[in-house]
This record gives C-alpha cells, sequence and structure tokens, in this order.
C-alpha cells in the first residue's frame, strides 16, 4: 500500500528519498512522487505514473537539489492511478506540499466546503482536500503551520500517515498519525521519516514510533517536538531497531518471494528459540504463561485476521479445539468489526497479522477489547500497531517478509499457533503427556524436514511447466490439510493471476465437482493423518471425471501414488504439523507457475504488503 519517505538534514536528499521509496516499492504501488525544498526555498514536486525507476528518469535534468523532502507511493484508493492523482499534493499557493497515507472519509464534505471558498482542485484525492484545508485554517485563522495542521486534522474522519513540508519554513517537516504508521529515524543532525522502517535501516537504527492522533515536528538540528492533537506535549521513546540489511536484499536469489520459501528452515528455528527447550521435553510460550490463569478461564477464543493469516487462524481452531478443548471460531476481521458481534468479557480474541497493521484486525480488536476481551497478538514486525495495541502475544520472528506474498510469515504464524494450544493444553492437562512429547519431538524435526522439501525444488519447477496453460485449479484438503487447500489456492492466484479455489474435499460433491474435466488440475494434499482413507475416495471421485490430479503425499504413501497423475512427497509428520510441510510444495509450485508466466511475482498486480486501509 502506499509508502511515505521523507528527509531533513545536511545531504542531498532526493537520493535518499528515492532509495528509501525503492525499498518500500514491496508495499505495493502505481504510481510515486517526490517534493522538494532547495536552497532558494522553492518547493518543486515531480510526480509520475508508474514505478519508482520511471520517477528517477523523469528527474534526470531537473531541479533536484534541496537538503529537505518528501517522497511517496501511491496505491490508488481516490481517483485513478495518474500523475494528477499522485503524491505529493500542492496546496492552492503552492506553499505546502503533503503527502498521505490512509483515507479521509469525510473528504466530499470538506471538498465541497473549500469549494464554496473559491479553492480549485488539481486531483480526485481525499489527500489534495486535507493539504487545502490546511492552507485554509492557516490563512484564514492566521495560525502558524503547526497549529494549522492539528486544528485541520481534529475535523478529519478516517486514518492518516502524513508528511508536509512548507515552503517558508525550510527547518522542519510536519508529520502525523493516526490508525496508519510513520517512523521517524534518528540520525546525527538529520532525520528520517517513513511508512515502516525499511528505508530508515539504511541510515539509523534509532527511531521512534509516533501513536495515534501524534503529530511531530521534525527539525534538523533538533530533537523531534512530539505533540498530541489537543496540543499536549509527548515525551517519546526511542527505539533500537533489530534489522539486518541483509534481510532487505535478494542476495543470489531472483525473487524475494523464493528467498523467503528457502529461508523457512532458519525462520521456523528463530521462531521455537527459547520456546521449545528439547532436552527438558518443555515448550513455553512467556505471553501465555504470563497471563496463564486468563487462557486457563478462557469460555471461547475468536480467532481475527485477514489472507493468508486468516487461514493460519482456521489452523488454529483445528488445534486450539483438539488439545485446549475450548470452542474457536475464526472470523475474517472485515466482517466481525461490522457485524455486531457478541463478544464476552472471558472471552481471548487472538488477532493474527504479519504486518501488524492491517486495518481492519485493527478495527476488530478495538472493539474486542470495549467489550472487555483479552487480546493476544500474533505478529511479525516488532512495534508495529497490532503489538502495541494488544494485551500480550507473541512474535513470528521471521525478519522483514518482503514478497507481497506471505510464505515465512504464514508458517511461522502456524507455528506459534502449534505452540500456543500445546503449551495452553499442557496447562489445562488437555494433552496426554506422551502426546506433548511426540509431538515436541517431531516439531524439533520440522526444519530438517523443510529443508528436505526444498530439496524438491527442481522437480517441482518441471512440474510447475505442465500446469501453465490452466486458467482455473482446485485445491482439496482435509482436516488441517483443509487450510492449507486455501491457502496453496490464494498463493496461486495472488502471483500468477490464474483462478484458484480450495475446498474441503468432501464439499466436492455439493457442487465443485461440476467443474471437473480433462483441463481441470485439482491439487490435493493426502497426507497420512485420520481422514486419509476418505481423501482416497474423493481423489477417486475426480480421477472418474477425468481431473488431473497432482497429489501432495507422504513418502510412506502406497496408494495415493497408484491414482494420482503427478505426486510430491513429503516426510511424515504429526498430523497437527502436517500443514508446516505440507504448505512448502504448494508455495514453490505457485512461484515458479507465476515466474514461467511472466508475472511480477514480489510485486502482483494490484496488491499491497500492508493493507492499511479498509
Ligand atoms: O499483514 P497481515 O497478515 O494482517 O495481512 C493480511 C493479508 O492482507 C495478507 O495475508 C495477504 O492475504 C497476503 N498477500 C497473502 O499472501
Amino acid at each position: 500500500m502506499c509508502g511515505i519517505v521523507g528527509y531533513i538534514g545536511r545531504q542531498n536528499a532526493f537520493p535518499i528519498l528515492t532509495k528509501g521509496l525503492h525499498r518500500l516499492e514491496y508495499r505495493g504501488y502505481d504510481s510515486a512522487g517526490v517534493a522538494l525544498l532547495n536552497q532558494e526555498n522553492e518547493l518543486n514536486i515531480y510526480k509520475v505514473k508508474g514505478r519508482v525507476s520511471d520517477l528517477e528518469l523523469f528527474c534526470e535534468g531537473k531541479d533536484i537539489s534541496g537538503h529537505a523532502g518528501i517522497a511517496h507511493t501511491r496505491w490508488a484508493t481516490h481517483g485513478e492511478p495518474n500523475q494528477a492523482n499522485a503524491h505529493p499534493h500542492y496546496s492552492q499557493s503552492e506553499s505546502l506540499a503533503l503527502i498521505h497515507n490512509g483515507i479521509i472519509e469525510n473528504y466530499t464534505v470538506l471538498k465541497t466546503g473549500l469549494m464554496q471558498k473559491g479553492y480549485t482542485f488539481q486531483s480526485e484525492t481525499d489527500t489534495e482536500v486535507l493539504v487545502q484545508l490546511i492552507e485554509y485554517i492557516k490563512t484564514g485563522n492566521n495560525v502558524d503551520i503547526i497549529t494549522a495542521v492539528r486544528l485541520a486534522l481534529k475535523q478529519v474522519v478516517g486514518a492518516y500517515a502524513i508528511a508536509i513540508i512548507e515552503r517558508q519554513n525550510p527547518e522542519f517537516i510536519i508529520v502525523a498519525r493516526k490508525s496508519s504508521p510513520l517512523v521517524v529515524g534518528i540520525g546525527k543532525d538529520e532525520f528520517f521519516i517513513a511508512s515502516d522502517a525499511s528505508p530508515i535501516i539504511d541510515h539509523t537504527d534509532k527511531v521512534i514510533y509516533l501513536e495515534d492522533e501524534e503529530i511531530a515536528v521534525i527539525h534538523r538540528d533538533k530533537a523531534p517536538q512530539v505533540l498530541s492533537l489537543a496540543n499536549v506535549e509527548k515525551t517519546p521513546q526511542t527505539i533500537q531497531l533489530e534489522v539486518s540489511l541483509s534481510e532487505l536484499e535478494k542476495g543470489e536469489y531472483p525473487h524475494f518471494m523464493l528467498k523467503e520459501i528457502f529461508e523457512q528452515p532458519q525462520t521456523l528455528r528463530d521462531c521455537m528459540r527459547g520456546r521449545v527447550n528439547i532436552d527438558c521435553n518443555n515448550l513455553t510460550l512467556s505471553g501465555i504463561i504470563d497471563h496463564k490463569e486468563r487462557f486457563l478461564k478462557a469460555r471461547r477464543i475468536i480467532i481475527l485476521a485477514c489472507g493468508t493469516s486468516w487461514h493460519a487462524g482456521l489452523i488454529g481452531e483445528y488445534l486450539l479445539e483438539e488439545f485446549c478443548r475450548i470452542p474457536v471460531e475464526v472470523e475474517y476481521s472485515s466482517e466481525f468489526r461490522y457485524r455486531n458481534p457478541v463478544i464476552y468479557p472471558d472471552d481471548i480474541v487472538i488477532a493474527i497479522s504479519q504486518s501488524g497493521e492491517t486495518a481492519d484486525t485493527l478495527a476488530a480488536i478495538e472493539l474486542a477489547k470495549k467489550a472487555g476481551a483479552f487480546v493476544y497478538g500474533i505478529c511479525n514486525v516488532v512495534g508495529s500497531s497490532i503489538p502495541r495495541n494488544t494485551n500480550s502475544g507473541s512474535y513470528t520472528h521471521v525478519g522483514v517478509e518482503i514478497g507481497v506474498a506471505s510464505t515465512k510469515a504464514f508458517t511461522a504464524q502456524v507455528l506459534v499457533l502449534i505452540m500456543m494450544a500445546i503449551n495452553i493444553g499442557k496447562e489445562k492437562n488437555t494433552i496426554p503427556n506422551e502426546q506433548y512429547e511426540h509431538i515436541l519431538s517431531e516439531l524439533n524435526q520440522i526444519p530438517e524436514k523443510i529443508e528436505a522439501i526444498l530439496e524438491q525444488n527442481i522437480i517441482i519447477e518441471d512440474l510447475s511447466k505442465t500446469f501453465t496453460y490452466a486458467h482455473n485449479f482446485i485445491y482439496m484438503g482435509r482436516g488441517y490439510s483443509y487450510p492449507i487447500a486455501m491457502e496453496g489456492a490464494l498463493k496461486l492466484k495472488e502471483i500468477s493471476y490464474i483462478h484458484a479455489e480450495g475446498y474441503p474435499a468432501a464439499e466436492m460433491k455439493h457442487g465443485p465437482i461440476a467443474l471437473i474435466d480433462q483441463d481441470m488440475p485439482v491439487i490435493v494434499i493426502a497426507t497420512h493423518d485420520g481422514t486419509y482413507e476418505k481423501m482416497i475416495s474423493n481423489i477417486q471421485e475426480i480421477k472418474a471425471r477425468n481431473g488431473r490430479i497432482l497429489a501432495i503425499v507422504n513418502q510412506s504413501d502406497n496408494k495415493v501414488k497408484n491414482i494420482a497423475d503427478y505426486v510430491i512427497e513429503i516426510p511424515n509428520t504429526a498430523e497437527c504439523l502436517s500443514p508446516l510441510l505440507s504448505i512448502i510444495p504448494l508455495q514453490l509450485l505457485s512461484y515458479h507457475i507465476a515466474v514461467k508466466k511472466g508475472r511480477d511475482v514480489d510485486m502482483p498486480r494490484n496488491l499491497a504488503k500492508s493493507v492499511t486501509v479498509e
């Protein structure tokens, strides 16, 4: 989704800003722009439809001098992706330039009012309304720019992270946030602004995360001044980032997605570190143990998430019901927040989000908190909004995930849910000791088993050629493999633009089987578990209708292999851990099909890495 970068210091701002925009490209965008304040106090804006590299080309031969500037990548919400709608936007007098992430919901009312006062607009965006409103308040009330920003934001309904630069005030940039992240990097006599930490890591590891409804004035050579919308001075907390630059580079891999798929043995080890102690047969999640009574008393668990994280949540439902005997409901955050749900004070809500910034999940959390529920976050991005707005939680610790299609974050979310279920189950005595020890010992072997699957990458790449013809795919699974069928299908559609659906295999007979013919690839996850024999019947039904079957089977399989057209073998493991293995070949298959089709795997069309608007 949209990205913000800003710089004020003694260096040339332009290369810092464009490098920062490149770092944010993974978030997804359709246009890019920059505003620079030069030594003559001229405020130059350059913007283009297209990539950051198009912006760099467009700026060649233009005045790109200046030691302060703001820059933006836009993912269109109001108005099509074109040059006029790209940010930054000037105010009417061209003395202010503003960039914005989020949505100003009441922009139509504000715009009508401004038009009646003689303001004209160059774009269809809600953002331009905000910059005009700030200028109108500044000139109309004869107040300084900081006050004008504060008063304007009090009139705004919606979500925003903004950065504003003023021609008459080259010594500072103003930033503010509400429900959309904003980070300020602290250098020596220079400051960096960004919508996430990735553009800042090149320059400093000291940052301040702005809180909701805070405004910060970022001066060139003094500490940021932070105010609330009510004009109360705040003392920001400086945080040390723990991200290494290599996490932001592809290294030897052609795409971040492939790199991230291959990182999974290590990311799962990192996720277990300090939590699973195989020598003592023990597993502890501090976020659970610190609130043990709450979990032991829980009448119900509600899992809230979107997209891939929701698929992890579905696996969580199977795990928590099996090992903790607590009823679980899994909800799309976007539906939950608008449907007047019943929430009890003794409910536990688990919010799952890689980015920690998903707008719908954040809003659903607020609703749950208001009803008195205890909210547990499972997030990847340290310091993001969800961990800061939940009562407790666990980080997935997979490092930065750049590929828009989530891979390593998904497996770590599933792993955290496995650890939660067996930790709570152990505390509640709802998991037999023998089973607990068996799962721990199998868990310990998961990274190696994933390594073994990754060794089949070339075979899977070869297999992918067989399927590039298809316009539709069906994925089928049962039990723990049903969410994996849905996740496999989502991975394929996100990056290859091929239509794919994941179904619980037994549901095929109730409708979808009508779609099966010799052109329909059917991917079945048929590992050895409680429903293996049933799955075989479902596979026979597909075969009887000439469907082309690719089956994910265990190495010990001797039945499905004889029916399916193609098979990929994965190692055996405990049933509840099978999602951690069965998803790996499906990630690789989607990746190779998308590459064969010439797709932009890391930045698929229309998608954003972090969905910060609803
Ligand atoms: O950051 P989150 O986990 O909250 O994001 C939720 C979804 O937007 C995300 O999982 C999306 O479906 C991914 N593109 C999946 O690959």
